[in-house]
């Protein structure tokens, strides 16, 4: 196995062409995949507004469930969920006032009927509930909803982004006195198995959820902590991540490996475990992204790598965060136009369909790279190809040619993830296309003839182009 390896490393001839040499079976360092290893998270206030009065978002929903056979898991959680209180008499989903509509409120409260919105979905979900609080008898009111009422609730959290409770005066950390990452560990500790026992359930925590940099409030010093009572009830760790920087810096190949590689001892940690690790909300930039970053292909570029690169670390699942309608530059849709990085989330999600396991076919340290990814039975099905150098629209775009190696077969298929520049912005014309297919704006709708570009296989290799700031999927 150690020579499949070697293979998979790229060779740079002369030319400047990166060869990859596909395994044509799975090889042991492949990591396995999740069957759908892309998911939402919805803000803990927004997600109602999200189900009931967005226009595209269960067509969005339902373009990855087209494609993959698996609805995309939803998150459910984010910072109003630390602020938000369970009110049982409430026929309301949710109840807040707000200067202005795109205004996060600094409280809520939610109603039973929130869980059963929630119920109605067909993938799965996880509820985030307060732990801010402190009052752990209204989480416990609002867990046992959750858990009765939502047939495919996969885990609940307790408490979002616990290092900022200090700053945010929420009353956990006042009554603590001292709040850093070993009270909060101890106090994640007490509540999954108060929480967990109150329902009579293992495996239903989803926990640390914490934002900064592990390994500070990280799983692997959370699991240090647990005895097997309080482990029972976990059921996988969570963390969350916006990297952030500008659109060259975000979308770049190596940055982005280097930028996940701090989760691999973390996810070794969750293994010693038996359990999964995730990142539970994530997006390009944080605080509802950047005008400058977020919305734009570039970012719809970071969306794609940055997801496939986690799975190859053995990251299960990766829930892109989606805030405040209207007031969300990082959003895969809105009310009216599509954003660019549902594009990128859509092509991810077409390079894993229905594979088993993934490889990286580079090691990281240039803007080009590739990921291939194998069936259930070990064979290989699709190659994606990435070329991260920025291209801004002006001159002539660059590209990068790949030779692959190792394939059977006369000839591959493939799809092309593209847009004029990665500055492209959908509400500013710039449309990208997957496969010569776009996205209605307020729908969701798929558009367009599907282009399928083909490249002849000679003596088991096959050539291929991808332009700066462009993907290829390619189907072997
Ligand atoms: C739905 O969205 C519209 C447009 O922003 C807004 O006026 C209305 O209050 C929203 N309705 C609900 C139930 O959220
Ligand atoms: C905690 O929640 C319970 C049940 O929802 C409620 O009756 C109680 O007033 C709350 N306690 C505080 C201190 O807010
Ligand atoms: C496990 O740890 C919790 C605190 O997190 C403690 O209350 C409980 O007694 C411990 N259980 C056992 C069996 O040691
Ligand atoms: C990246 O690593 C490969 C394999 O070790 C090596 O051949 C290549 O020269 C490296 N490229 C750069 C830009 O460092
Ligand atoms: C790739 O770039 C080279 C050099 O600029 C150019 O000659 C060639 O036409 C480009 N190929 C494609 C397919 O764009
Ligand atoms: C979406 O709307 C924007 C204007 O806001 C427009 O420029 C763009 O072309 C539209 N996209 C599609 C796919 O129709």
């Amino acid at each position: 196995m150690i020579q499949i390896l070697l293979l998979l490393l790229p060779i740079l001839v002369q030319s400047g062409t990166v060869i990859y040499t596909i395994p044509s079976t799975a090889p042991s360092t492949a990591t396995a995949l999740d069957p759908a290893p892309l998911g939402i998270s919805f803000e803990f206030f927004a997600f109602p507004s999200y189900f009931l009065n967005v226009t595209g978002t269960n067509q969005c929903l339902k373009n990855f469930e087209e494609l993959t056979g698996t609805w995309p898991p939803i998150r459910i959680g984010g910072t109003t969920q630390d602020r938000a209180t369970y009110d049982a008499s409430s026929s309301a989903y949710v109840t807040y006032s707000v200067a202005s509509p795109l205004d996060a409120p600094a409280s809520l409260t939610f109603g039973p009927s929130f869980m059963d919105l929630a119920a109605t979905y067909q993938g799965t979900v996880v509820i985030g509930l307060n732990r801010g609080h402190d009052n752990i008898t209204n989480t416990i009111a609002a867990a046992k909803v959750a858990n009765d009422r939502i047939n495919n609730l996969l885990a609940i959290e307790l408490g979002n982004e616990p290092e900022y409770y200090t700053s945010d005066d929420q009353p956990i950390a006042i009554n603590a006195g001292t709040w850093d990452p070993a009270t909060d560990a101890a106090s994640q500790d007490d509540w999954d198995i108060l929480v967990g026992s109150a329902l009579d359930q293992t495996l239903i925590i989803q926990a640390g959820n914490s934002n900064a940099a592990p390994p500070t409030w990280g799983a692997a010093e959370l699991i240090a902590t647990e005895n097997a009572t309080a482990r029972s009830y976990v059921h996988d760790y969570a963390h969350h991540n916006y990297p952030g920087g500008t659109l060259t810096s975000l979308m770049s190949h190596s940055n982005i490996v280097s930028d996940l590689a701090i989760f691999t001892p973390e996810v070794a940690a969750a293994a010693t475990t038996g359990k999964e690790y995730v990142l539970g909300e994530t997006n390009s930039v944080s605080g509802g992204g950047a005008a400058t970053v977020s919305p734009l292909f570039g970012a719809s570029l970071w969306t794609m790598d940055y997801m496939l690169q986690a799975t190859v670390f053995g990251i299960k699942r990766v829930y892109y965060h989606h805030g405040t309608v209207g007031e969300c530059f990082y959003c895969f849709w809105g009310r009216y136009d599509m954003g660019a990085p549902y594009y990128g989330a859509y092509a991810a999600a077409a390079a894993v369909a229905g594979a088993s396991s993934i490889v990286s076919l580079d090691t990281g340290n240039s803007s080009v790279g590739g990921y291939a990814v194998f069936d259930g039975n070990g064979s290989p099905l699709r190659v994606l190809l990435l070329n991260s150098v920025f291209y801004d629209g002006s001159g002539v775009r660059g590209n990068q040619s790949f030779v692959l190696e190792g394939l059977s077969g006369e000839g591959v298929r493939a799809k092309r993830l593209t847009a004029p520049s990665a500055n492209s912005r959908v509400d500013q014309g710039g449309n990208p296309s997957f496969g010569g297919q776009m996205f209605a704006n307020e729908t969701c709708v798929v558009e367009g003839e599907e282009v399928w570009e083909s490249s002849d296989v000679v003596d088991g290799q096959a050539t291929l182009v991808v332009g700066a700031s462009e993907a290829l999927l390619v189907y072997l």
